[in-house]
């Protein structure tokens, strides 16, 4: 079955042809630049930037799968959890697909698109599993019993992990988006060089908070000459990366622990950060379990892992209705 995934839920504008759930054909994604100079996704510049490119983005990924429209066999498109306005012209643009090819569509949850994104990459990956969702958007630690069964074990009480590097990176001048820029310039730091707070929240709980470490390093930074700041700013960048994988990285290893399984993947943007997988593989070792993550650009939003969740729903013969709405706050589990 060929599956073109459309993925519209923030700043990507994202489509791919998909081939049996596991061989991508086509994977085109393409980045909104327009949001840099506000440090930040602006939703009514992200909607208008989509109805320019999904035309385009759709003819490429149907251009590089080689595959022509009458061949697409159905329609998976991200409804939610995003930006509504966003969000709703991917959904436009699938039904109007839909209805005019008469082929089926499908509506995805866009956390299950990045776990499924681990399936894609791992054909021989099999659940029992616990998935790690990291991104601008999203900081979830999820039990995946099966493929479509799930179990939040633990979400962010406030700012998701990439939203925290994005802030940190903003405080320190670096860039934006922050998790990359962080990611790579601390590799040249010291990340014991500020002991910044770690928020394990109470006993057994696998929720995350990560706005305390957020103001701990915008409180640091203001007590800083700006010739400190300057000598120092790769370190602090370092040190918040530390504190944040310290947290990300215990409450991966004990979910896994809590559940008995043996497999821990990581999904979303963050799992793109190197520090991240190298502590994930080293504690994980410690306890025999193993750690699973995507390539690069599939953990970042595309639609690949949208269509790959297609159809496993639709191979299922679940079917999405032409009234679907857009959900900005769609719940997985
Ligand atoms: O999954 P994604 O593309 O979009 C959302 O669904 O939010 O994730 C984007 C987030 C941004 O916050 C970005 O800073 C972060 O992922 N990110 C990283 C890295 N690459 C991207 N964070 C840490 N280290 C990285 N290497
Ligand atoms: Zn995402």
């Amino acid at each position: 079955m060929l599956v073109l995934g459309i993925e519209t839920s923030c700043d990507e504008t994202a489509a791919s042809v998909v081939e049996d759930g596991t061989k991508i054909l086509s994977n085109v994604v393409l980045s909104q630049m327009v949001h840099n100079k506000y440090w930040g996704v602006v939703p009514e510049l992200a909607s208008r930037e989509h109805v320019k490119t999904v035309v385009p983005v759709v003819k490429s990924a149907l251009d590089d799968a080689n595959v022509q429209l009458g061949n697409i066999d159905g329609a998976a498109v991200t409804y939610g959890p995003g930006l509504v306005g966003s969000l709703l012209i991917g959904l436009s643009f699938a039904k109007a697909l839909s209805y005019s090819l008469r082929i089926p569509l499908i509506g995805i949850n866009h956390i299950e698109g990045h776990i499924f994104a681990n399936f894609l990459e791992n054909p021989h990956l099999e659940p029992p599993l616990v998935c790690l969702v990291v991104s601008g958007g999203h900081s979830n630690l999820i039990y995946v019993e099966d493929r479509g069964e799930y179990e939040l074990l633990g979400r962010t009480r406030d700012d998701a992990a990439g939203e925290a590097f994005d802030k940190v990176a903003k405080v320190l001048q670096l860039g934006y988006p922050g998790g990359p820029i962080i990611d790579e310039t601390s590799k040249k730091g010291t990340p014991d060089f500020v002991k910044f707070p770690r928020a394990y929240l109470e006993e057994g709980s696998f929720d995350f908070s990560f706005s305390g470490l957020k103001t701990a390093v915008a409180i640091y930074v203001s007590r800083l000459s700006d010739e400190k700041l300057e000598k120092h700013r790769i370190d602090i960048a370092a040190s918040f990366q530390e504190a944040i994988v310290d947290v990300l990285v215990d409450k991966g290893i004990k979910a896994c622990l809590f559940k008995k399984v043996r497999n821990i993947t990581l999904a979303g943007g963050v799992a793109r950060n190197s520090r991240l997988r190298e502590r994930l593989e080293a504690e994980a070792g410690k306890h025999d379990l193993k750690v699973f993550y995507p390539s690069p650009i599939l953990c970042t939003d595309n639609a690949a892992m949208i269509a790959s969740a297609g159809d496993f729903r639709l191979s299922r013969g679940e079917r999405s209705n032409l009234d679907l709405n857009a959900v900005p706050y769609a719940k997985l589990c």
